[in-house]
């Protein structure tokens, strides 16, 4: 079998992920990611956005809520130094969500989007995430939807049986995986059930007060070679939790 070598790092991804994900180029960050995120943190001023990336997220939220302040922390300079670049409001620090360089309870909200895949201690990652929220802060978790979207699942077309179907991987192994996501563009997702995204937030002391599983935008969907089995089947799954007041502090 051909060496296909390491999967790149964040920072030789950088200029990939700025040109074909943000700033207007994505469809499903215009029309759903970013929109869904600034509705479910209404009302909250101090927001951390965890694994900023481009820091797309992080401006959206500063243009959406006068007088928000909005943290973005990223492990990778090259994603930081691009999100700098597009200024727009946020302040940028280069750390790991495994670790936040941030004392307790000082944050109203936490945003991770599309980042706890590529993170390797998910736990480790979801405790740092609650321990930084203050009372009543929520912490806003948008990932790949595990159930639909999980290696091995996706459309099927079966000319032989002549039919159109959704078939489920192994939905409950947990694994890491190399996908080719773009002509020569490979990146490494770790695939987890939802419990282990949810559990670890309640033993946190976080609880789930909204979860949201959005069908695709119609636009994304323009070359579906079957519109009405995969408009009924979501790419995102945004879960919101919220830290209870009486955490012993
Ligand atoms: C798919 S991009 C998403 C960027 C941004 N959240 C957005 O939605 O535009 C994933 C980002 O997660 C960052 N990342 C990977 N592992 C991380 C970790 N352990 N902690 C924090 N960020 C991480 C990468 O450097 C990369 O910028």
């Amino acid at each position: 079998m051909a060496d296909i070598g390491k999967p790149p790092s964040w920072d030789e991804l950088a200029e990939w992920w700025r040109e074909t994900f943000t700033r207007g180029a994505d469809v499903e960050y215009e029309q759903q990611i970013l929109p869904l995120a600034a509705e479910l943190l209404t009302g909250r001023h101090l927001v951390l956005d965890l694994g900023t990336g481009e820091g797309q997220l992080a401006r959206h939220l500063v243009r959406a809520a006068e007088g928000r302040r909005v943290v973005g922390i990223d492990p990778s300079a090259r994603q930081l130094a691009n999100a700098r670049l597009a200024s727009g409001g946020p302040v940028y620090a280069r750390a790991t969500g495994e670790a936040l360089p941030f004392r307790d309870s000082c944050f109203d909200a936490v945003a991770c989007c599309l980042v706890i895949e590529h993170a390797t201690d998910a736990d480790a990652l979801i405790a740092e995430a609650a321990r930084v929220l203050a009372a009543g802060g929520a912490f806003l978790l948008l990932v790949n939807h595990p159930v639909v979207q999980g290696p091995g699942s996706g459309l099927i077309d079966d000319k032989l049986l002549e039919e159109r179907y959704w078939r489920i991987g192994p939905y409950l192994n947990e694994s890491s995986s190399e996908e080719e996501v773009d002509p020569g563009v490979r990146i490494r997702f770790a695939h987890r059930p939802l419990s282990r995204y949810v559990n670890p937030a309640c033993e946190a002391g976080l609880v789930l007060t909204r979860l949201e599983e959005p069908a695709p935008p119609f636009d994304f969907l323009t070359d579906s070679l079957d519109l009405e089995l995969e408009s009924a089947m979501p790419r995102l799954c945004a879960m919101r939790f919220e830290r209870l007041a009486d955490r012993q502090e």
